[in-house]
C-alpha cells in the first residue's frame, strides 16, 4: 500500500484540496483509494459525502482519523492522509511512521512562507524524516504569477534542499470541484486544461521512486 500525506503547520494552504485531487487521480486510474481525514473539521469527509450524490465516478473510501484508528481496509492501494494543521514533536513523529511520501503545500503569503520555513526546519532537523525514511516535496498553491510575493515564494522554495514540484494557480475550478465532491481530473477537460498541466510534476513524482522511502542499507559483516 502506498501512503501519501498532505501536511503543513498552517491551515488554509491547500492540504484538503491536494488530498482530494490526488485521491481522484488514483481512483480514476482504477486503484482502490482511501482518504484519511485527521482534521477535526472533517472537510475531506464532507467532500466524500458530496461525492456520494454522483453515479458513475469511482468510489473513494473515507476514514475519520481524528476520532478513530487508522485502519485502511484490506486491498487498499493508496492511503491519502489529510493531516491536521498544527502538529509538532512526538505527535508529528508518530504520524510520519505511517507516511512514505509527504507533500507540503504553501501559499504565497508572508505568514505562510514563515510558518512553512519553521515547519520544514523542524522536519529536517528533528530526525523524524530520516528515522522513518519519509520523502518530502513542496508545492506552491493558489499562485498568481507576476506578483512580488509569488516570486518571493518561488525563490524560497527553490532554495530548499527538497524537490519543489510545481505551482498550482489560484483557480475557481478547485472550488467548483470541491463543492461537488469531485477532483479537477473529473471536470470537463477544456475547462481545466491549464490546471491539469500544472499537476503533471506531482503525479510524476508520486509515480516515481523519488517519492518512495530510501531503502534501508543492509549491514555488511566485517570479515575477520
Ligand atoms: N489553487 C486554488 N485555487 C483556488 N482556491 C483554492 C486553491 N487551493 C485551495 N483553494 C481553496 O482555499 C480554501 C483552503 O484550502 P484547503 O484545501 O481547505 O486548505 P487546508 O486543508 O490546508 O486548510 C478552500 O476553500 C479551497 O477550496
Ligand atoms: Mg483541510
Amino acid at each position: 500500500m502506498r501512503t501519501i500525506m498532505l501536511m503543513n503547520s498552517k491551515g488554509g494552504c491547500g492540504k484538503t484540496t491536494l488530498a482530494t485531487n490526488i485521491a481522484t487521480w488514483f481512483a480514476d486510474e482504477g486503484h482502490k483509494v482511501v482518504l484519511a481525514d485527521f482534521d477535526p473539521q472533517g472537510s475531506t469527509l464532507d467532500w466524500l459525502a458530496a461525492r456520494q450524490d454522483y453515479e458513475g465516478i469511482p468510489e473513494i473510501g473515507g476514514i475519520d482519523a481524528a476520532k478513530g484508528p487508522l485502519n485502511p481496509p484490506r486491498g487498499t492501494d493508496y492511503l491519502i492522509m489529510d493531516a491536521p494543521a498544527a502538529i509538532h514533536g512526538k505527535a508529528l513523529s508518530t504520524m510520519l511512521r505511517r507516511v512514505q511520501s509527504m507533500i507540503i503545500p504553501v501559499m504565497p503569503s508572508p505568514i505562510d512562507i514563515r510558518a512553512c520555513s519553521r515547519f520544514i526546519e523542524e522536519l529536517l532537523t528533528s530526525g523524524h524524516l530520516s528515522r522513518h525514511r519519509t520523502r518530502i516535496a513542496v508545492v506552491a498553491n493558489r499562485v498568481r504569477e507576476n506578483t512580488i510575493i509569488y516570486h518571493k515564494l518561488e525563490k524560497y522554495l527553490d532554495s530548499l534542499d527538497i524537490p519543489f514540484l510545481t505551482s498550482l494557480r489560484e483557480s475557481q475550478n478547485y472550488i467548483r470541484a470541491a463543492e461537488r465532491g469531485l477532483g479537477i481530473f473529473e471536470m470537463a477537460p477544456s475547462a481545466v486544461y491549464d490546471d491539469l498541466l500544472q499537476w503533471d510534476p506531482i503525479l510524476e513524482w508520486l509515480s516515481s521512486k523519488e517519492s518512495l522511502p530510501t531503502p534501508l542499507k543492509k549491514k555488511t559483516k566485517k570479515r575477520a
